[in-house]
């Protein structure tokens, strides 16, 4: 059985698994037989998800609350899952959000401070106290950017920030810890449906219409699902063994062709 299992007995750590792409990807990896560390803010949805996917396996998982703008908490997260498992393969940097479109004159300079400790600052924290690790197994890591990093984003100057210094950051992480056969990957989601998405859309004032367009805005004609996020992270773990400093586009086609882009009339 262990032939057809991509990840058997690797040791993954997951931040933001309880819900929406972190979700995806901690089923994954539990679907191709790895020990799965993930962690969430507040315990519900991740105790649940725990309790599902270890009545599944053939992997196994285990929860732990932790909240990723507290450096302390990363440390923890990183402690516990050698302390439970031994060794660390893979860190999956996910836990991240994208705060209500607004123009600049109503985010304040707290607002952007708080969202790059978030979505920015934890990513480096992570990878920082998980390399050790990481360099003692030959393992990777995978952060999750955004496709709007590249291609920028209305009304969304800090969070399209944070995501083109993730994308960035991997770059950079990719050529440093190449000497120790450490792979640094990102994964460039455009819509995927999820809580986070579905809580935007119903600030919009008409859910419909902005999921309709969210789905238009792919080629293929849809939105990215959970899964299809957790098959990319698989593939990067195990397959993409001659991938570093890779910025997977995850986004339909969503990037391409010309469409109506003028705010103007
Ligand atoms: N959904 C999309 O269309 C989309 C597109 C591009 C990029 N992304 C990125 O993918 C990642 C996941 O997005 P999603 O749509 O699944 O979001 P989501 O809000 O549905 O899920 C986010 C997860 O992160 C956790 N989390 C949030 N803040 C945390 C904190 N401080 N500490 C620990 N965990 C925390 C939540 O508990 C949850 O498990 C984010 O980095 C997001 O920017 C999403």
């Amino acid at each position: 059985m262990s032939d057809t299992l991509r990840y058997c007995d690797k040791v993954v750590i997951v931040t933001g698994g309880s819900q929406g792409i972190g979700k995806g990807i901690v089923r994954s990896f539990v679907e191709n037989g790895a020990k799965v560390v993930f962690c969430a803010i507040g315990s519900d949805a991740g105790r649940s998800l725990e309790a599902e996917l270890n009545g599944q396996g053939p992997g196994e998982c285990l929860f732990t609350a932790c909240d990723v703008t507290k450096e302390e908490e990363i440390q923890e997260l990183v402690s516990t899952t050698v302390r439970r498992f031994g060794q660390i393969d893979c860190l999956v940097n996910n836990a991240g959000w994208h705060p209500p479109h607004k123009p600049i004159d109503d985010i304040t300079a707290d607002d952007f401070r708080y969202l790059l400790n978030l979505n920015l600052v934890s990513y480096f924290l992570a990878a920082k106290y998980a390399l050790p690790h990481l360099r003692r197994s030959q393992g990777n890591v995978i952060n999750l950017s955004s496709l709007v990093g590249t291609i920028g984003q209305k009304d969304a100057v800090s969070y399209v920030a944070t995501k083109g210094a993730i994308t960035a950051m991997t770059k950079a992480m990719a050529i440093d810890e190449s000497r120790y056969k450490v792979r640094v990957n990102c994964i460039s989601p455009g819509n995927v449906m999820t809580p986070l998405w579905g809580a935007l859309a119903a600030q919009s004032g008409d859910m419909a219409t902005t999921i309709k367009a969210g789905e238009n805005a792919q080629l293929i004609g849809r939105m990215g699902t959970e899964a299809e996020c957790g098959l990319a992270a698989v593939f990067l773990a195990a397959d993409a063994t001659f991938c570093t400093g890779v910025d997977l586009l995850l986004s339909g086609g969503a990037e391409l062709n010309y469409g109506h882009k003028s705010q103007i009339g």
